[in-house]
């Protein structure tokens, strides 16, 4: 078999690539391993699929290179694949600013993207287990459990290494290693923390419990909501600053961003001094949380009993609350992989291999890693086109 384009990876990001190679009149295969095609696509924001953010940019998105990412998502913008989605007719709500999900299913978003393939003559054959790459002449030929399948151009779209059961494997890490390209340290991100001792304890009471906090951790800062659970501590606060932490790392918590607590208790202890500390703290805070920090802390003090020192310890109790993760849920729960295909020796133009331009790579297999939001499926667009429509 033979074919102008092969991709390796029916996700967003190969199926985005095929069709749009597909268009400028390329014969394009694309191969999965998985039985169906977009799986990530399908469980992505809930099932809803938060398919783009309408302020996506290069700040968004973590990187060894960190100006690799520009020239796609400069040419491919969150506009463009919404006026993708219009024209097929997907209804879609703006869930906080900016971050677009389905308004009914994420199968919306895999249908555009077939649909699409299909009216541009991208073959698609899954369950094809790919056994080797080797270069061939000016091009590239694999072997498949369909046999060898020879084409100009391979593109790898194989996606990063996070939920195994739906198909992440480190194959496009293993063909850059083979073709002398490195491969940045992988790890797990946009994942829960968990906890361990009485943290987990605490967090296992609460679970259930949404606040909205600042959370510090590595020079980044996230205000978000946060999501305490059986295992310790989720939400978006944390999934965001999961890309930063570090084995070892503690995390600075403000459970009243925007807000100086000294000064709001002491307005507090002024104007309503018979009150006590738990019933301002529920005011606050979600009920359950204020009980709980007056139980462990041991403190439900009458407002006009508490001294300013007694206050300024509840301030930083507060505002600076420091919790030391044991780890994460790991690739098991983890929305993205932080690291992957070194960019150096990629182009940022059309994602060929400066060595060998017949070997491309695009999406989460490369070491760009957006913020969660709509970014990563917005890269897996960019990367996808701007390689495509060089093919
Ligand atoms: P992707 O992982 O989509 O595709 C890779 C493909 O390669 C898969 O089909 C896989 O089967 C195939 N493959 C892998 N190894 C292979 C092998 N050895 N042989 C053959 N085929 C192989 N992002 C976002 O922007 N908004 C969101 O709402 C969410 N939500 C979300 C939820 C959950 C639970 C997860 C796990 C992830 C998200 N994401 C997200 C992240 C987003 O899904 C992810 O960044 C993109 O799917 C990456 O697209 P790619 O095409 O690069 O890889």
């Amino acid at each position: 078999m033979t074919y102008d384009v092969v991709v390796i990876g029916a996700g967003a990001a190969g199926l985005m690539c095929a069709l749009t190679a597909g268009y400028a009149g390329r014969r394009v295969l694309v191969v999965d391993h998985a039985s169906k095609a977009g799986k990530k696509i399908l469980m992505s924001g809930g099932g809803r699929c938060n398919f783009t953010h309408l302020a996506s940019g290069p700040a968004n998105f973590y990187s060894e290179n960190p100006a690799f990412c520009i020239s796609a998502l400069k040419r491919y913008r969150p506009e463009h694949f919404v006026e993708l989605v219009d024209r097929h007719g997907v209804a879609y709500v703006e869930k906080t600013p900016g971050q677009l999900f389905c308004a009914d299913s994420s199968k919306e978003i895999l249908r555009v993207l077939l649909t699409e393939c299909d009216w541009a003559g991208v073959e698609i054959r899954l369950k094809t287990a790919i056994e080797g790459v080797e270069r061939c002449g000016e091009g590239m030929r694999l072997m498949t459990s369909l046999g060898p399948v020879d084409c100009g151009a391979l593109v790898v779209a194989s996606g990063g290494l996070s939920i195994p059961t739906m198909g992440a494997t480190g194959l496009g890490y293993d063909i850059a290693r083979q073709f002398g390209l490195a491969v940045t340290e992988t790890r797990a991100a946009l994942v829960p923390f968990t906890l361990t001792g009485h943290w987990k304890a605490r967090a296992e009471a609460l679970a259930g419990v949404s606040c909205e906090v600042a959370v510090t951790c590595r020079g980044k800062r996230y205000r978000e909501p946060m999501l305490f659970t059986h295992r310790g501590l989720s939400g978006p606060a944390m999934l965001q600053i999961s890309s930063v932490w570090q084995p070892g790392d503690t995390l600075s918590l403000d459970l009243l961003p925007g807000c100086d607590a000294f000064e709001t208790l002491c307005r507090a202890r002024r104007e309503t001094p018979r009150r006590r500390l738990s019933s301002w703290l529920g005011e606050h805070l979600p009920k359950r949380l204020a009980r709980a920090l007056v139980e462990w802390h041991d403190d439900d003090g009458v407002l006009a009993e508490c001294s300013n020192a007694r206050l300024e310890a509840w301030a930083e109790v507060l505002q600076a609350w420091r919790i030391k993760p044991a780890g994460t849920e790991g690739w098991r729960t983890a929305e993205v992989t932080m690291g992957g295909v070194e960019t150096r020796a990629v182009s940022s133009k059309d994602f060929s291999v400066q060595e060998l331009p017949q070997l491309r790579f695009i999406g989460e297999v490369l070491d760009v890693t957006g913020e969660l939001g709509g970014h990563n499926f917005q890269w897996a667009w960019a990367s996808g086109v701007a390689c495509g429509n060089a093919l």
